[in-house]
C-alpha cells in the first residue's frame, strides 16, 4: 500500500501568522525523501491553507504524484488544466466546514461531474472522486467516468464504538472489491491515524491512502521526516 501526503496543513499553519513559513513546497521534498509515494493539497475556494502559488509551485518540485484536490468548479478546473498535476481529487466543499465532511452526491451532479472529468481527462489528468463506502456511488463513479475512487473513512475513523467501526470496516471493504473488480483504482483516507490504520492492511484493494492530520501533528513533535517514515513502514508492511 502507498502513502500519499496530505499537506494542507502545513500552510494552515503558515496562514495563522500570514508569513511565509511554513513553507508547504518545502515540506512536499520532505515527505518524499522521508518515502511518500504522492502529495496532497487541497485548493480551496477561500484559499485558507493552500494558495495558487503553492499549486503551481508543488507541480514543479513534485516528483513522485501531485493530488490536487478541489470542487468541482470552473475556477478550479481551470487552474488544473493550467498546472496539470498528475490527479485531480474531486471533493464536495462547503465554506463553513473546518474539513471534507462527505462523500459527494454524485447523483445529484451527474452531468457536471462527467463534464469536469472529461475536461480533465483530455489533459490527462487521472480523476479520483472522494466517495462515501455506498456501492452506488461505485456504479456513479463508473458512469460519470472517474479513474479513481477515495473511499472517504471518516465515519470509520469517528466510530464511537467497535461494533460501529467494524460495521464501516466491513462497508469501506465490500465497496472496495466492488470498485476493484469494476478495474476502478481504489484508495482511502480521512482521519486515518498510527492506530486505526491497521485494518486496512487487510483490503488489498486498497492502493493507496492520503493521510493528512495525523502526519503533521506527530511532525510537531518528531519532526516531519520521522512522522512520514513511521507511517511508510505501517502502510508497507502490506
Ligand atoms: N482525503 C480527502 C479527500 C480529504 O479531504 C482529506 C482531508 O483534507 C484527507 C484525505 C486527509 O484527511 P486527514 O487530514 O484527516 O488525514
Amino acid at each position: 500500500m502507498k502513502l500519499a501526503v496530505n499537506i494542507d496543513h502545513i500552510a494552515t499553519l503558515r496562514e495563522a501568522r500570514g508569513e511565509i513559513e511554513p513553507d508547504p513546497v518545502i515540506a512536499a521534498g520532505i515527505c518524499e525523501l522521508a518515502g511518500a509515494e504522492g502529495i496532497v493539497c487541497h485548493l480551496r475556494e477561500d484559499r485558507r491553507h493552500i494558495n495558487d502559488r503553492d499549486v503551481r509551485l508543488l507541480r514543479e518540485v513534485v516528483k513522485t504524484k501531485l493530488d490536487l484536490e478541489m470542487a468541482a468548479t470552473d475556477e478550479m478546473v481551470k487552474i488544473a488544466c493550467e498546472v496539470l498535476p498528475d490527479l485531480v481529487t474531486l471533493v464536495p466543499e462547503n465554506r463553513k466546514e473546518l474539513t471534507t465532511e462527505g462523500g459527494l452526491n454524485i447523483a445529484s451532479m451527474k452531468d457536471r461531474l462527467t463534464d469536469v472529468i472529461s475536461e480533465l481527462s483530455e489533459k490527462e489528468i487521472f480523476v479520483s472522486l472522494f466517495i462515501d463506502p455506498d456501492p452506488k456511488n461505485v456504479d456513479l463513479a463508473l458512469e460519470v467516468g472517474a479513474d479513481i475512487i477515495e473511499i472517504h473513512t471518516g465515519k470509520y475513523a469517528n466510530s464511537v464504538s467497535e461494533d460501529a467501526q467494524i460495521q464501516e470496516l466491513s462497508k469501506i471493504g465490500s465497496v472496495a472489491r466492488m470498485a476493484s473488480e469494476m478495474d476502478l483504482i481504489v484508495t482511502a483516507g480521512h482521519g486515518l491515524n498510527y492506530f486505526n490504520i491497521f485494518p486496512f492492511l487487510n483490503i488489498p484493494e486498497i492502493r493507496e491512502v492520503s493521510i493528512g492530520h495525523s502526519i503533521i501533528s506527530k511532525a510537531v513533535y518528531v519532526g516531519l521526516q520521522k512522522a512520514v517514515e513511521d507511517m511508510v513502514k505501517i502502510v508497507s508492511k502490506f
